[in-house]
């Protein structure tokens, strides 16, 4: 079997590809295991000076493998201790810098993600989307406090509420991108920045790294967990089986007979 996350040590960078073209990198619990892992890698390793976070050029990740979402598996016990909270906390905790680069469809967590990285590179084909209520789900890794925080509370909810796919420019504009790029050019864009980071004085790049989440740190932690608890009931609910439903029999959801 191919390996559905690919990782390669290069120049003190750590390159994380996710590599399931077929079903649009959406990430299965292995996978964020694996997502995880690198992460791991990377801060007990000291020649890792940086994380670069990369898909393909025409897909970053349709998100959460939503076959796992229905099937409920992958989420018992302590949400920190299930493999996409134990990715997101790594994240949201990690001590060396994290760039991205986003080509095509950067969906659910494939956006939220973002918000706990350094610098993100998006190609003009970039779909940034967090449908987690129009999946019947509520809003994580974050991204309910970190998202109206930045971008204002009514943009916030527009993006949460009405989960409809933004482009590059809206992203650059939100202040959520660092730059757009065309979208063979994304991962050099991104390289170069860690290029640079990687040479950049290590203790001083975490010492920024931490004044900058610093002062959330604690909120943030608090609203990951409650998020967290929220998001793995909301899956067992009607709404979410109606969703899942329906995408998988490829029709619109119907949530007219919903109280
Ligand atoms: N989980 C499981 N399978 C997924 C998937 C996901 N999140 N996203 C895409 N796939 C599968 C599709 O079912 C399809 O499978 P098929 O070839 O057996 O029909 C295949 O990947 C290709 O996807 P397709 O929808 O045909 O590609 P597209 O280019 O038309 O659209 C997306 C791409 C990402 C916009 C669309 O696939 C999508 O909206 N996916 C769901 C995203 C989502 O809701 N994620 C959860 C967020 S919380």
């Amino acid at each position: 079997m191919t390996d559905l996350v690919l990782t390669d040590i290069n120049n003190q960078i750590l390159t994380v590809r996710i590599n399931r073209p077929e079903r649009k990198n959406a990430l299965t619990h292995a996978m964020y295991t694996t997502l995880g892992d690198a992460i791991e890698q990377a801060e007990t390793d000291a020649d890792i000076r940086c994380i670069l976070f990369t898909g393909s050029e025409e897909c970053f990740t349709a998100g959460n493998d939503l076959s796992d979402f229905a099937s409920g598996s992958g989420l018992k016990g302590a949400f920190t201790e299930t493999p996409v909270g134990r990715f997101l906390f790594l994240l949201a905790n990690a001590t060396k810098p994290v760039v991205v680069a986003v080509n095509g469809p950067a969906v659910g967590i494939g956006t939220t993600m973002l918000l706990h990285c350094d610098m993100v590179f998006a190609g003009t084909n970039s779909r940034f989307q967090m449908p987690f209520a129009n999946l019947g789900l509520c809003p994580e890794g974050g991204s309910s406090l970190l998202l109206p925080s930045w971008i204002g509370r009514v943009r916030a909810a527009e993006l949460l509420m009405l989960g409809e796919a933004f482009s590059a420019d809206d992203a650059y504009r939100l202040g959520l991108i660092n730059r757009v790029c065309d979208p063979a050019d994304t991962e050099t864009a991104a390289l170069e920045a860690c290029q640079k980071l990687a040479s950049q004085p290590p203790a001083a790049i975490r010492a920024t790294k931490t004044l900058l989440s610093g002062p959330t740190h604690k909120e943030l932690t608090d609203t990951m967990l409650a998020e967290g608890e929220l998001f793995v009931e909301r899956l067992k609910s009607p709404e979410a089986a109606e969703a899942f439903g329906a995408f998988m029999q490829k029709r619109k959801p119907d949530f007219s007979n919903f109280k």
